[in-house]
């Protein structure tokens, strides 16, 4: 494969000139301009990016680390920034943290290594991470955090109104007339579950409801955590008639749950997630859930790290961009009489944990 050198004796310039044309970096004349491309062309040159980045400290790599891309949400937000670092000649490095800080940090200190041009980081949990985006920003390397936020960052970043769309969506449940309101959080240590748990409270708090302790329900964002949640808050009595889980992934795990004691959604128990995954459309019922969307975090998180890596150097940006309630067929007005309060019927064991099928 032809070298620098070479395309700049084809084309009867000098390398500096070739190097020129090839970053865009400074004026060259139109005819000297052409023979390199047209040598670029006919050598079918292709400039070795590691050597161009060691050359310039600097690659065209935008390094990213989330927590796990087998969650039907994250993908969405890859997606988002890859479009962007793609449309702008940036390719993207992926990383998984399994939300294990100590993976979190083992990334952190290697992707330094490969002299990334910018850095997107959706954290493992709520870690001081202040130190590490130091040393990236030492080294001219922007640093944005999404969906989640560490411990004092005071960096860039894109989130969306975790408070608000919990908010809406318990205030949907209270315009239904539900009562009884539960809530499957998930990880509090979390800033996103924190804030959605918070919007929950403050709808409850307006319309004056009583929140019973035992309706807060704390686990990890996922389908099992969800599911053993709801066992728990199902086998409450008096049991709650709707319940507003943390993520979609919770609510999946409670539908589930619903229909193994042997409840009807929404007959028995509204539910209402967050997320807004495209499978929710596609559960029986259909799940209703606060819409966020994962594409556009990811777009606009490359997109301020873009404008840092062109030298945009104004104070931080916190973008929060906003949601919005998408209503299916998982919610309807509670139960009347006292059907949430009948005697148990029978039991069964399922995954170790006890599940109590109520009459309905
Ligand atoms: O399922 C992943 C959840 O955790 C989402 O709700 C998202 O906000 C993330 O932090």
């Amino acid at each position: 494969m032809a070298n620098m050198k070479q395309i700049a004796q084809m084309a009867r310039v000098s390398i500096g000139t070739v190097s020129h044309v090839l970053n865009n970096s400074a004026g060259v004349r139109e005819h000297l301009r052409r023979r390199v491309l047209q040598a670029v062309q006919t050598a079918r040159y292709q400039p070795n990016q590691l050597a161009r980045g060691l050359r310039r400290d600097k690659t065209d790599m935008i390094g990213m680390i989330i927590p796990d891309i087998t969650n039907p949400f994250f993908p969405a937000v890859v997606r988002g920034a890859e479009d962007v670092a793609f449309s702008n000649s940036y390719r993207l490095i992926l990383c998984n943290t399994d939300n294990d800080h100590s993976k979190e940090l083992a990334h952190l200190n290697e992707l330094h290594t490969y002299l990334p041009a910018g850095l997107i980081v959706i954290p493992s949990n709520f870690s001081d991470l202040t130190v590490q985006a130091e040393r990236y920003r030492r080294a001219g390397t922007g640093v944005v955090c999404v969906d989640r936020l560490p411990k004092n960052w005071s960096g860039d970043s894109v989130t969306a109104d975790n408070e608000q769309g919990a908010y809406d969506a318990t205030r949907c449940l209270v315009k239904l007339g539900h009562t009884r309101l539960a809530t499957i959080t998930g990880p509090l240590h979390l800033t996103n579950a924190k804030e959605r748990l918070s919007g929950f409270k403050r709808a409850m708090r307006e319309v004056k409801l009583l929140l019973n302790p035992e309706y807060v329900q704390e686990t990890t964002f996922d389908k099992r955590g969800g599911y053993l949640k709801t066992l728990t808050l199902l086998r409450l009595l008096p049991r709650p008639t709707a319940i507003f889980a943390g993520n979609d992934m919770i609510a999946l795990g409670a539908l589930l749950a619903i229909r193994e004691l042997g409840l009807n959604c929404p007959k028995d128990v509204s539910l209402i997630g967050f997320d807004d995954l495209d499978l929710g459309e596609t559960t029986d019922p259909s799940l209703s859930s606060v819409s966020q969307s994962g594409y556009q975090l990811g777009t606009r998180a490359a997109s301020i790290l873009l404008d840092r890596i062109q030298g945009d150097k104004s104070p931080a940006k916190h973008l929060v961009l906003e949601t919005s309630l998408d209503l299916r067929n998982s919610v309807a007005p509670p139960p009347s009489g006292n059907r949430v309060t009948k005697p148990l019927k029978r039991r069964n064991r399922r995954d170790g944990q006890e599940i109590v099928h109520a009459t309905s």
